[in-house]
């Protein structure tokens, strides 16, 4: 099978949903970073074969270069937490439909009947896991208090996030990865969430959000609603060759995991990245580099004890998320698999690493890990 090579992306700004980008819809998004990265790439637009976005299956673009169905592949993904649909409650929603339906008006008049005061309200978005009824933040502290991950620990990791993240900024290995977003003439370059006034003393002051009595996670040491879009282009080495593009990295090998979403819905990463790395015939040893998306801290806490108890290996916290993670760059849920690959390669290629990871947690129980190798 060809080499599956990454050979560059782009992605917007990420913003606090409500900010800059409030105005853009997921395609404006969507559009900006694919543009991005096909400029970036210097890539004839007439060599896509493939433009594979969002994160509603998993559509592994991997696999269609490596099978032959496809040479050059546009992967991404975008989310604008701030144009979530609004929903109705099911009763008014019923009433409605069968209200359309009616032939005459007192029987559009008797098909609302039903319809509570309450239920005139829109029903806010809310970030739950299906199967159990739980929030993401509610699913973080049963892995805190599952992991024994302390207040103390999550804020550390919180704070370290926004440093890296603000040092990854001022010396311009972060803003690389970045197009600009014109929204009414008005250029949005730069992501907007992290801190750099941050404090343990500030962190350790702010309300826990989820579990307000004995709970652990804060704002500050959760990822923030984010509106945003990346792309990665990924081609066979034939084509890049014939070409002439120069990779960033490229695919060694990747696996999927699920747990029981009851138990501890965001740790599927801890049972995807073994899988991943005997399929690359490596060990975490051998890893120069990783990039773990951080929904929550304690998550991440979470997911590097878990690697440890399982005898996986311990994970050198100084070659994790090296310019900080989701908690100061933000998490336009779509968006974060190609910002973290694209964050790797970027990065490995800069150090001349050999070997990156990259991991996602998802809803569902379920965890993502991808290998990267040097390409040269
Ligand atoms: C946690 C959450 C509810 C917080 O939302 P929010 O209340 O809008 O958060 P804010 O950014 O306004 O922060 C609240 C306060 O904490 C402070 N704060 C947040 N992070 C801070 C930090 N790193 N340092 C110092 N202060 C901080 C803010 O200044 C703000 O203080 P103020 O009220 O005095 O202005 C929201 O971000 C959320 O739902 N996150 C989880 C998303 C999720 O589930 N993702 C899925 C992952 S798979």
């Amino acid at each position: 099978m060809p080499r599956v090579l990454i050979l560059g992306g782009a992605r917007t700004p990420f913003v606090r949903a409500g900010t800059d980008l409030a105005e853009l819809d997921v395609l404006d998004l969507a559009r900006a970073a694919t543009a991005e990265a096909l400029a970036r790439t210097e890539i004839d637009v007439g060599q896509i074969d493939e433009v594979i976005f969002g994160n509603v299956a998993r559509p592994v673009a991997y696999h269609n270069i490596a099978l032959g169905n496809a040479d050059v592949v546009v992967a991404g993904g975008s989310e604008s937490l701030t144009n979530v649909p609004l929903t109705l409650t099911p009763r008014l929603a019923r009433g409605l439909i069968a209200a359309s339906q009616a032939k005459s008006l007192p029987a559009k008049a008797r098909s609302l009947a039903d319809v509570r005061a309450s239920d005139i309200a829109p029903v806010a978005p809310g970030i739950r896991e299906t199967s159990t009824g739980l929030t993401m933040g509610e699913s973080a502290e049963r892995m805190a208090a599952i992991n024994t991950i302390s207040r103390e620990d999550q804020d550390a990791w919180a704070l370290r996030s926004h440093r890296l993240a603000a040092a990854g900024w001022d010396d311009g290995r972060l803003g690389r990865e970045v197009g600009p977003v014109y929204v009414d003439g008005h250029a949005v370059t730069a992501d907007n969430h992290i801190r750099r006034d941050s404090t343990a003393e500030k962190l350790a002051s702010l309300r826990p959000v989820f579990d307000r009595e004995h709970g652990t996670i804060t704002a500050g040491n959760a990822s923030p609603l984010t509106d945003g879009a990346a792309a990665v282009l990924l081609a066979s080495e034939g084509r890049a060759r014939a070409l002439g593009l120069k990779p960033l990295a490229a695919v060694r090998s990747y696996a999927y995991a699920a747990v029981d979403p009851a138990d501890q819905l965001l740790i599927a990463p801890a049972y995807a990245i073994p899988i991943a790395l005997s399929r690359a015939g490596l060990t975490l040893d051998d890893i120069d580099l990783f990039e773990m998306h951080e929904a929550f801290a304690a998550q991440v806490l979470s997911t590097l004890a878990v690697l440890e108890q399982n005898g996986v290996g311990r994970v050198p916290v100084e070659k994790v998320n090296v310019m900080g993670g989701s908690i100061a760059l933000g998490h336009p849920f779509g968006a974060t698999g190609a910002r973290i690959v694209l964050t790797l390669a970027n990065e490995m290629h800069r150090r001349g690493a050999r070997y990156g990871l990259a991991t996602a947690c998802a809803a569902g129980g379920n965890g993502a890990a991808i290998i990267l190798e040097r390409a040269t």
